[in-house]
């Protein structure tokens, strides 16, 4: 299986929308794109439309908001469980693994056999890429999306079809749909859309699941779900109690604030667990103590609430200070933002930025230099705000 994407399939594909065909020209189109490549600017080339500007390392940030955390966690009550089990140390995790499955079944409405553990959705992400793709193969995703399952799916000799968002930033199910051939093993969904922060709409992609999932798994990747505004928020996972071919990531290191604890699960059909188990084994990666901090931080229904108040009132906080300063910000439905700021270079920006001690990220995302800020605390937006006014104005 070739990784090669070039014009012509693209074009034969309806990868690219017309918009973006403007400007492809003068890129020089029709090299090979593997997994992720750094290029002689020291920046990640994604695709032609999707392109990650790199930040200097080692600076010592005022304001860190650049990888999406919660500044607002752990809960203090997963905190206090995480001290209380330090003395398990010296056992396996599984009773309590057990203990957690059995809450994450509540909540979730399926049983126990449809869920498989991870030290965070990454793992899941790669896990599931890696004995997915390992016969080659191709996934179809968003253009822009979260990379983990493709750089893997790439990584291991698969191709990647990328399929630009709509005009409102949704995903185009209908191209997506008509991107699949008979080579596809998976489709990908990150919902709400990391780096954009956007959503598609629940019953369009309900539907859109229910239907497609019939010809090719479908995986839905609802890392930021529970930062959504109103009925939009509601996950996938109650496709898997019509027997769909459906597979849901979630994570505890966004609104539990536990990026550096490590815990994630998949809800997937049983039959589609044990073919990834069959290679990989889940759960075994999570430490005991995490286990007790997620537990705890399942039970604290105000931490998750007062988390979810706090990054939505940073969230309009930055919205309005970035419209007043003359920005186009892409309304958020998450933990972070972005808008296009075409005044600098992506890397001259993030090293200024960086100078100024804040930490933030920067694409090329079809015709556009953005900037990506994760929602930090009130402060630590204002920092933000300050930072941008010095460097850019
Ligand atoms: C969309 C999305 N999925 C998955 C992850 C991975 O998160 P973790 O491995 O911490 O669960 C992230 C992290 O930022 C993300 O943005």
């Amino acid at each position: 299986m070739s990784n090669s994407i070039n014009r012509r399939d693209a074009l034969k594909r309806g990868v690219f929308s017309v918009g973006a065909l403007s400007f492809l020209p003068s890129l020089g189109f029709a090299e090979e794109f593997n997994a992720p490549r750094i290029n002689s600017e020291g920046n990640i080339d994604h695709t032609i439309l999707f392109k990650e500007h790199l930040a200097p390392v080692d600076v010592k940030l005022r304001a860190k908001l650049n990888a999406n955390e919660n500044p607002y966690g752990p809960s203090p009550k997963a905190m206090e469980a995480l001290k209380n089990a330090a003395n398990l140390g010296n056992r396996y995790g599984w009773k309590s693994l057990g203990e957690l499955i059995e809450l994450i079944t509540d909540k979730e409405g399926v049983s126990a056999d449809h869920i498989m553990m991870g030290p965070g959705s990454s793992d899941l992400l790669e896990k599931f890429g890696l004995v997915m793709f390992m016969n080659g193969g191709n996934i179809v995703s968003a253009d822009p999306s979260y990379m983990s399952m493709m750089n893997v799916a790439r990584s291991v000799g698969a191709e990647w079809k990328g399929v630009k968002l709509k005009d409102d930033w949704s995903h185009d199910l209908e191209a997506m749909e008509a991107a699949i051939d008979q080579d596809t093993k998976l489709v990908y969904i990150c919902n709400p859309n990391n780096p954009t922060g956007t959503i598609t709409a629940y019953k369009e992609l309900y539907d859109f699941c229910s239907r497609v999932s019939e010809k090719v798994p479908i995986f839905i990747d609802e890392a930021y779900l529970e930062f959504i505004d109103g009925k939009e928020g509601k996950s996938m996972v109650s496709l898997l109690n019509e027997g769909k071919n459906v597979i849901v990531a979630r994570t505890f290191s966004k609104i539990h604030g536990m990026a550096g604890l490590r815990v994630g699960y998949a809800a997937a059909l049983p039959e589609t667990l044990q073919s990834i188990q069959k290679i990989t084994r889940g759960g075994m990666g999570i430490t005991i103590t995490s286990i007790a901090a997620a537990l705890a931080s399942m039970k604290d229904s105000a931490f998750l609430t007062a988390s979810k108040a706090k990054n939505k009132e940073a969230r309009d906080f930055t919205y309005k200070k970035l419209v007043s300063m003359g920005y186009e910000p892409v309304p958020s439905q998450t933990s972070f933002m972005i808008f296009p700021q075409d005044q600098l270079e992506g890397k001259e920006f993030l090293k200024r930025m960086s100078a100024q001690g804040v930490g933030v990220r920067s694409f090329q995302i079809y015709d556009k230099t953005w900037c990506r800020v994760s929602m930090g605390t009130l402060d630590e937006m204002q920092i933000f705000i300050d930072a941008l006014g010095q460097v850019i104005g």
